[in-house]
């Protein structure tokens, strides 16, 4: 089934039997963290297993740390391999971000600095995950809310990567966003000037605006119309992708998640033209 111009959800096991016994939340395909699953039998392999019965899998990765100093973990990333196999992913994708180093897990997703040296690293890195993977992975634009010894621009730093691995992009608007805000630029530029040509998918979450300078990238909240209006704007220059709603906190009731879903499938079948008829 194809997931270009649907709207998807990621998969929480708070909402999990919900999900799975009504027809309440409708999405068009289902993205998993594969670390969440990996190596997890009984009950909830079996959940999972329903899940990838009834829906397309897309994949994206919370602990893959590609900016780390250290060398790829391949065990990790054999884990990875047999996962997206298992659940036959049709996309995958993780963080233009770091967040281990030296063994140290800093559970959270912290910037790569924007020099010509973390690309070629970070760079080298991707393109043998792609090798390994034998697929095509997407980069993830971060939130962060501070810079580290920067020489470049943050969206050169990422035209860099993605040309110099020739991997694929995850857009996340919101992120956008909420860097925009926080770092005071222009989104629309920092998105014009992004390679959309290489867009595999797009993420979309609620933030949390904490003082009148700061945005907090929760995905705890409901999308706000500013991000819904920068969404339109980004997806009429583009061809048609999945588009993702993440939603990792406060969930709210399936309804309410199916509210937003719509609300996202409208603005795509509009700008793409993509409702069945
Ligand atoms: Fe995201």
């Amino acid at each position: 089934m194809s997931v270009e111009g649907k709207v998807g959800i990621g998969f929480r096991r708070d909402f999990a039997t919900n999900f799975l016994n009504s027809d309440v939340l409708k999405p068009g395909f289902v993205e998993f963290a594969p670390e969440n699953w990996i190596g997890m039998g009984g009950y909830w392999r079996k959940k999972l297993e329903a899940v990838v019965e009834k829906y397309p899998i897309l994949c994206h990765s919370l602990s893959m740390s590609i900016g780390s100093p250290d060398d790829l973990d391949m065990n990790y990333l054999k884990d990875i391999k047999q996962f997206l196999d298992d659940v036959n992913c049709q996309m995958y994708s993780f963080h233009l971000s770091f967040a281990k180093c030296d063994n140290a897990h800093l559970y959270e997703l912290l910037p790569i600095p924007f020099t010509e040296d973390a690309a070629n690293h970070v760079a080298e890195k991707i393109k043998r995950v792609q090798d390994f993977l034998n697929r095509p992975v997407g980069i993830e634009n971060s939130s962060y809310y501070a810079t580290a010894i920067p020489e470049m621009e943050e969206v050169e730093f990422i035209n860099k990567v993605i040309e110099k691995a020739d991997c694929k992009m995850l857009l996340d608007v919101n992120n956008v966003y909420v860097n925009a805000f926080n770092h005071k630029y222009d989104a629309k530029k920092f998105i014009n000037d992004l390679p959309l040509e290489k867009v595999l998918y797009i993420h979309m979450a609620g933030h949390l605006q904490v003082n009148e300078d700061t945005i907090i990238d929760t995905h705890g909240e409901p999308i706000i119309d500013p991000v819904f209006d920068l969404f339109e704007w980004t997806i009429a220059k583009m061809k048609p992708v999945p588009v993702l709603l993440e939603r990792d906190f406060n969930i709210p009731k399936l309804a309410e998640l199916q509210g937003e879903v719509s609300q996202l499938q409208g603005i795509v079948n509009k700008v793409w033209q993509t409702v069945e008829k």
